[in-house]
């Protein structure tokens, strides 16, 4: 089973090209849990609705889209809704037989509330302010994927979860895609995103170690920092490597075949 992420602008500059990469290597017989971000349609859709998208940057200098109860409204509707399932229609009339879920779905992803967060405000001091309706994941029920992926050719999977009190949750894409190929014990994952892999000193990085990865990370920037931390717990964890590579090209999925973008092992 492999496990394959790409985020909001590789979709939107690319869609067709990474269902086909995905279907074909789904018609070969490979079992693909597909995991899509999508930050940038929420937020066209926010403001459509009058609400205007909030982000805010932790200590370790990770930004990430604020939720209030309002903002979970939309991202519910984009991610579960219109893009999920634009996804698998697409994926359908490349041949290959999709289901899209969220994670709250058969309770896939459980995740714990964040009550509290540490940001930077303006004048770069750090503050708490409320969570709001952002989730870490806490569990992965492994047995919901491994059922639909008996019966289907690929899952996709928007990164919702459901939280301890039921309540619906906006998680991170990059998270869900790492906490999923590690719950499932995944052979690899791949994270499609709109660079060719991690640069650091003007060149993209080829095959590096966890160690060096953790070492790199004061030099990567907002991101892709996130990414490459996601994949250093997978790799720790069991998964065999960790891809991060572009979602542009013409067929993406050849990253798990062929040495490009940046790879992550033990
Ligand atoms: N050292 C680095 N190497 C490569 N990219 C980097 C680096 N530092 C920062 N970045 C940025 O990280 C970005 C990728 O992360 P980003 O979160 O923006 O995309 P995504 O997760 O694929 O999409 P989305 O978050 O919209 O779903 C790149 O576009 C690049 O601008
Ligand atoms: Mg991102």
């Amino acid at each position: 089973m492999i496990v394959v992420k790409a985020g909001g602008r590789a979709l939107a500059q690319n869609l067709d090209n990474i269902a086909k990469s995905i279907a074909k290597r789904a018609s070969e017989g490979m079992r693909i849990i597909f995991v899509h971000g999508g930050g940038d349609l929420v937020s066209e859709y926010e403001r459509r609705m009058g609400i205007e998208p909030k982000f805010v940057v932790s200590p370790q200098g990770i930004r990430s889209r604020y939720t209030d109860e309002a903002e979970l409204e939309v991202f519910v509707m984009v991610m579960a809704g219109k893009l999920n399932k634009e996804i698998v229609s697409r994926l359908q009339r490349y041949g290959a037989n999709a289901i899209g879920i969220s994670g709250a779905d058969g309770g896939f992803l459980k995740a714990e509330r964040k009550k509290k967060i540490v940001i930077v405000d303006e004048r770069g001091r750090a503050r708490a302010i409320p969570g709001g309706y952002t989730g870490r994941i806490i569990e992965v029920n492994a047995s919901v994927a491994e059922n639909l992926l008996n019966s289907f050719q690929v899952l996709v999977v928007a990164p919702i979860a459901l939280g301890t009190e039921y309540e619906l949750l906006n998680i991170d894409a990059d998270q869900a895609a790492a906490k999923i190929s590690m719950g499932i014990k995944a052979e690899k994952l791949l994270i499609l995103t709109d660079v060719e892999g991690v640069i650091v000193d003007g060149g993209v990085l080829g095959s590096i170690s966890v160690d060096e990865a953790e070492k790199l990370q004061p030099k990567i920037g907002t991101g892709m920092n996130r990414k490459v931390m996601m994949c250093c717990e997978a790799v720790r964890s069991g998964v065999e490597e960790a891809i991060i590579s572009t979602g542009l090209i013409d067929d993406p999925l050849e990253a798990l075949e062929r040495e490009i973008g940046t790879r992550i092992k033990t």
